[in-house]
């Protein structure tokens, strides 16, 4: 396994394996690596001759107010977790390899980005758009692999790659969760003893939204209601939003009738989680 740090030795490194005919996995990850990310990796790894890991903390998706500093980052263990999965190559750029001095492109993918998460991180799914273009036109993957944990970011990356016609497939896997159903983040380091118990409230409120569907009960502000209701009983939590939407246009739906998704961001003290389930 290496770790590459210039853009133009992963492209040259992309270009030598392309002209022997290999297909190239790739994995974004801003490290710290858990068994979420591993999934990915595994299933990447399985799926591919070449398999590249990206670790970049990228700082265009951080608002100045956010944890941009303090983001758990431990290039050691990850490279050694890397290395036990096969990984071939972590691509491991700089801030200034990827936004030099004079950096001035962004993308924006309209409409998708503004709302949910989008709302509450303003200019996040900017840097989010923008570094993923970035990373594929370094990397020229056949196959790129992301979490549905992170549900709209795999929404909008997929809108971005059909408008502008990018070569590239992009697999969604299963989100992976702790035991008592906590999904799997780097923000759970953040939380502290009484935090994380109160945590798994996330998942325990979708839980019982699937619950309430099933028992058809499928008015999206009643199911909202009891979520919230939940939720606060929680000391340390603090909701940014629970919403009922489409899966494709991220509106809002008032009634359950087909598939959707339901998503909600919750502060858990100092500590913002996300968690999503889809319902079919
Ligand atoms: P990061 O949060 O490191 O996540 C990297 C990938 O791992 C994402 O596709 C995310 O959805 C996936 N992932 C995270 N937790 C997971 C879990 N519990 N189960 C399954 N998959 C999980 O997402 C980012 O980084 C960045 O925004 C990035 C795409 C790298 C762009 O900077």
């Amino acid at each position: 396994m290496r770790i590459i740090r210039s853009i133009k030795e992963m492209l040259k490194f992309i270009r030598e394996n392309r002209r022997k005919g290999r297909s190239i996995g790739f994995v974004p990850t801003m490290g710290a690596l858990h068994k979420g990310h591993l999934s990915l990796i595994r299933q990447a790894h399985k799926d591919n001759d070449v398999l590249v890991v990206s670790i970049f903390v990228n700082p265009a998706q951080f608002a100045p107010s956010e944890d941009l500093k303090k983001y758990p980052r431990n290039l050691k263990r990850d490279a050694q977790l890397c290395k036990q999965e096969g990984v071939d190559i972590i691509f491991y750029p700089d801030a200034k390899e990827m936004y030099p001095a004079n950096y001035r492109t962004y993308l924006t993918v309209e409409k998708l980005s503004g709302v949910l998460c989008g709302k509450s991180r303003p200019g996040h799914f900017k840097g989010v758009a923008t570094v993923v273009a970035k990373l594929f036109n370094t990397i020229n993957p056949d196959v790129a692999y992301f979490g549905q944990k992170d549900a709209q970011q795999a929404i909008i990356i997929k809108r971005m790659v059909a408008d502008l016609n990018l070569p590239v497939e992009i697999k969604v896997m299963p989100t992976l969760r702790e035991k008592d159903g906590l999904a799997l983040s780097s923000r759970n380091v953040y939380l502290s003893k009484q935090e994380r118990k109160d945590a798994v409230v996330l998942s325990q409120s979708l839980n019982m939204a699937k619950y309430l569907i099933k028992k058809r009960i499928l008015d999206s502000r009643k199911i909202i209601k009891k979520m919230n209701e939940l939720i606060k009983e929680k000391k340390t939590a603090k909701i940014d939003y629970i919403s009922i939407v489409d899966l494709k246009n991220l509106e809002p739906i008032k009634r359950i009738n087909d598939s959707c998704l339901i998503a909600l961001a919750v502060w858990i003290g100092k500590t913002r989680l996300i968690d999503n389930t889809i319902i079919k």
